[in-house]
């Protein structure tokens, strides 16, 4: 940049593209000041992830949030469209999902999911809460996010948080009966036919190279009791129910490989000892650091790690300062390691975030932080620094109708967390070791 004029070059589109988004950063009323930047991302997966689950948001607000992924450079949007809270893509070969799975009897998840009468309802229900994207809206949405230069990867939940599935669908599911929190019934064949059908109508709406297939949260204890899985075990020489769910995200991981596509999964994937090294694994809770040897082994690995970049957690838990502090080099791995790691995600999950508004507070500054944690290099990182921008941007996103979290709430003090969790963990089904949260988010 100099008096006269501006000069941009890269080495391809998206890298002029966020040239001119730099440049849309710098600009003040008084001016573009006069810099020169070279500069190139130090992660190429840089993310953020939204469960529209637990919360349905209509496309408008998918639109809005693209474009603040934009703005900081963040270029993969993990579309978490399926879980517990309701079923949120059309498929045609599955009608019921959207029609019994995508709409339930409540929209606080605490009421509806701990305390109450725990039911979805038919899609034409009056005062029926939720919804779905439309196949047409979901082409949208990705058009979007590729003006922008953001890929959408979809996910697509195996083999727990499905209850919605099994409400639509009972037969998948162990006991044959909705309502009874199991896993997909990997015993039967209907299981694995569901799998590759509802994956086929997934890959004709996402062009992304990587679709997310879950493997979080199972507890497979029905499967214990299930002659159709204990055969399934038998039948493939299985020695326990962990490995039984390492064959199943496998049969996904192959029918995706055979489609030219990566499948990324949860860590706990990994505790089946089966997963291959060509996929992806995204860490996110994995105290044995599976995920780390995975890295340091040869596969790639996506940091999100629970106690620094879950957003859904107020600030009192998860303070900026220690978003912002997490080196994506995370210990344990080995220089190796290093080079596996492939990026760097924020998840939200909205069990207990309903709005625009509430999301806009929980996630910035926060996206920001791990947008500039997936960019720069760390050791030209500074909290207080990243602060002060994100300050002098605030009236720009005002203006635009965001609310960010106002600084004083990003870095409270041990009363105030203290206040801030008592509140938030008296709201929710969770009932955690505040006293150690407290101690982390300032250690
Ligand atoms: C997760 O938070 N269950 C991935
Ligand atoms: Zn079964």
């Amino acid at each position: 940049m100099t008096r006269r004029g501006i000069d941009l070059t890269a080495l391809d589109s998206a890298g002029l593209f966020y040239g001119r988004q730099t440049l849309c950063l710098l600009a003040t009323a008084q001016g573009i000041p006069c810099v020169e930047i070279i500069d190139n991302p130090c992660f190429g997966y840089r993310g953020i992830h939204l469960d529209v689950s637990r919360h349905f948001f209509p496309v408008e607000t998918i639109f809005r949030l693209l474009d603040e992924m934009a703005r900081y450079k963040l270029n993969k949007f993990h579309f978490h469209l399926a879980d517990n809270g309701g079923w949120r893509i059309r498929i045609d070969a599955y009608p019921l999902l959207t029609r019994l799975g995508a709409f339930r009897t409540e929209s606080d998840w605490l009421e509806w999911w701990s305390y109450g009468d725990r039911h979805y309802v038919p899609e034409d229900t009056p005062g029926a809460y939720g919804g779905y994207y439309t196949k047409e809206e979901i082409r949208r949405i990705v058009a979007y996010a590729a003006e922008r230069f953001i890929e959408v990867i979809p996910e697509i939940e195996f083999p727990g948080h499905s209850d919605e599935v099994f409400a639509a669908y009972p037969e998948l599911c162990c006991s044959g009966r909705a309502y009874t929190s199991g896993e997909f019934c990997v015993g039967n064949p209907l299981s694995l036919k569901f799998m590759d059908e509802v994956l086929t109508e997934v890959l004709e709406l996402f062009p992304s190279k990587y679709i997310h297939i879950g493997g979080d949260e199972a507890p497979k204890t029905r499967w214990k009791e299930c002659p159709k899985c204990q055969a399934r075990m038998r039948e493939k020489g299985l020695k326990n129910e962990e490995e039984l769910q390492g064959w199943f995200v496998l049969q996904a991981i192959d029918f995706l490989k055979k489609h030219g596509k990566t499948a990324i999964v949860w860590n706990e994937s990994l505790n089946s000892g089966m997963m291959p090294k060509d996929i992806i694994v995204q860490r996110w809770m994995d105290k044995k650091d599976r995920s780390v040897e995975f890295a340091n082994n040869g596969g790639k690995m996506i940091v999100s790690e629970f106690y620094y970049y879950y957003c859904d957690y107020p600030y009192g838990m998860t303070s900026l300062k220690k978003t912002y502090s997490l080196d994506p080099y995370i210990k344990g791995l080995t220089e190796e390691g290093k080079k596996n790691v492939f990026g760097v995600e924020c998840p939200i999950w909205t069990e207990y975030i309903r709005d625009f508004d509430r999301l806009s507070y929980m996630c910035f500054p926060r996206f920001w932080a791990v947008a500039e944690a997936g960019w720069t290099k760390r050791e030209n990182m500074d909290c207080e620094s990243f602060e002060e921008r994100f300050e002098a941007l605030r009236p720009m996103l005002e203006n635009i109708g965001i609310k960010p979290a106002p600084r004083s709430d990003w870095n409270p003090n041990p009363l105030r967390c203290l206040s801030e969790l008592r509140k938030f963990f008296k709201g929710t089904a969770n009932l955690p070791d505040i006293k150690n949260m407290i101690h982390n988010n300032h250690a």
